[in-house]
């Protein structure tokens, strides 16, 4: 017999079926034994009465959690069962025995994390991945439709991009380099050539904080645009959320349900226009909510969760104090103490989904800004060199994929959104 997935045989709805997968839960009694198997697709109850089974009785009744089993049998309609259909089953093949499972529902964040190799095959990761996997895609074919190529940067550095400290030195040979903090430097040279690009690639920062949207190890996902400024580059940000939101709410019903995610918060995301404000405007606001900002300081969480009370969409906050800012971020002409940049900031105590800004081509000015921070300007000899040749205005944004799906699927940490989660204190397995 042909096998089908869960799913395939659910929707066939009748008649003979093959199906094989894991088992999901089991009881029984010693007449009759009901096993829900799970496969990637679904789960479904599948019934094994004792008196058509007499000769495998002893293995069907030792049968636990996670052994996987091929059965052929039939299936219809039951509503008692968990997923509205039953298999009774005419044939079954045990091909992997399981020990007793080591999950189960008691097992704190902490144990969850150690046996994340085995929890990751449970149905609420099977859920976040599948939306993960469609966040992914969904970024992709938003640039792809637009005319964007997709570039890769490298992951080897010799140093310099966002901060020092929060570099991951690597042995290389006989000299010392970093892991990529962004792709952004070596992307805005490619842009040159290629004018609209993005990529998605893995991205790393010994950050220190311990918060729930801060890994060590996690995937950028960025885009670069030539002859773009602000205001068009935060017009790409809110249509490209807008698309990955929509498609992972078409194509993932069943997963958001699993996730017991209120998708009703998302909706406004879909079809409002997303706030634009600026720094200044933003610390009017927590002013009136009681939070007072000294003008100069970059908005910690806190700051920005009091600012979101008010939003059931993301917000862009434009022009933050150029001081505080990356040194590629260029000066508002209009306002030189502020750079041409934003932030948007999430929902829901979401907090920092995508940084971004127009690109500085000043030469000088990007010198000052490095020496200010105490870079090593030889590190960005090659950054800087781009811009003899020809600069034009330019802009760009990352967003960080886990975090938009911390968001989209409701979730508490970042660490639930990446298969294997690395931070400062979790490294295994
Ligand atoms: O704001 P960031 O630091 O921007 C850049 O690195 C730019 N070079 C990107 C660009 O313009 N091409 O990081 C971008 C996004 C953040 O908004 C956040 O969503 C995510 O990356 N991010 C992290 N996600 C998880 N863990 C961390 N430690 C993160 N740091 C940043
Ligand atoms: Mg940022």
């Amino acid at each position: 017999m042909k096998y089908t997935s869960i799913k395939e045989a659910m929707s066939k709805g009748k008649g003979k079926v093959a199906v094989r997968g894991w088992i999901h839960r089991e009881r029984g009694s010693n007449k009759i034994k009901f096993i829900v198997l799970r496969d990637s697709s679904q789960v479904i109850q599948i019934v094994f009465p004792r008196d058509k089974f007499e000769k495998q009785w002893d293995e069907i009744d030792k049968l636990q959690v996670e052994a996987s089993i091929i059965v052929e049998g039939s299936i219809k309609k039951d509503k008692r069962a968990p997923t509205g259909y039953e298999i009774s089953a005419s044939k079954v093949e045990v091909v992997g025995k399981s020990d007793k499972f080591p999950i189960n529902k008691d097992l704190n964040e902490e144990l969850l994390g150690d046996r994340r190799h085995l929890w990751i095959r449970s149905r609420k990761m099977a859920a976040i991945m599948k939306i993960r996997s469609t966040v992914m895609q969904s970024f992709r074919d938003y640039f792809r439709e637009k005319g964007f190529w997709e570039f890769q940067g490298p992951i080897l550095i010799l140093g310099g991009a966002e901060e020092g400290p929060t570099l991951f030195e690597v042995k290389y040979f006989d000299r010392k380099m970093y892991l990529a903090q962004t792709w952004q430097l070596y992307a805005e040279a490619a842009m040159y050539g290629l004018e609209k690009i993005y990529g998605i690639g893995p991205t790393f920062r010994a950050e220190k904080s311990k918060t729930s949207r801060h890994l060590t190890e996690f995937w950028m996902a960025e885009m670069e645009v030539a002859w773009c400024d602000l205001s068009e580059l935060i017009d790409y940000a809110e249509e490209m959320t807008k698309y990955i939101i929509k498609k992972v709410l078409e194509k993932h019903k069943e997963e958001l349900e699993i996730l017991e995610r209120d998708v009703k918060k998302l909706i406004p995301s879909t079809k409002k226009k997303f706030p634009r404000i600026t720094y200044d405007e933003a610390l009017k606001i927590l002013d009136k909510g009681g939070m007072k900002i000294k003008w100069g300081k970059d908005l910690r969480t806190v700051e920005e969760e009091k600012l979101m009370e008010g939003y059931d969409t993301p917000v862009f906050v434009t022009h933050y104090p150029r001081e505080v800012m990356a040194f590629y971020k260029p000066k508002d002409p209009k306002n030189p103490r502020t750079a041409l940049c934003f932030d948007m900031l999430g929902p829901e105590g979401n907090g920092e989904l995508i940084g971004g800004s127009q690109r500085d081509i000043d030469i000088k000015e990007m010198e000052k800004a490095l020496k200010a921070k105490g870079e090593n300007l030889k590190d960005y000899k090659y950054y800087l060199e781009i811009s003899k040749y020809g600069a034009i205005p330019h802009a760009g944004y990352g967003l960080g994929p886990e975090r938009l799906i911390k968001w989209i699927c409701g979730l508490d940490n970042v660490k639930d959104t990446i298969g294997f989660p690395r931070t400062m204190t979790r490294y295994y397995p």
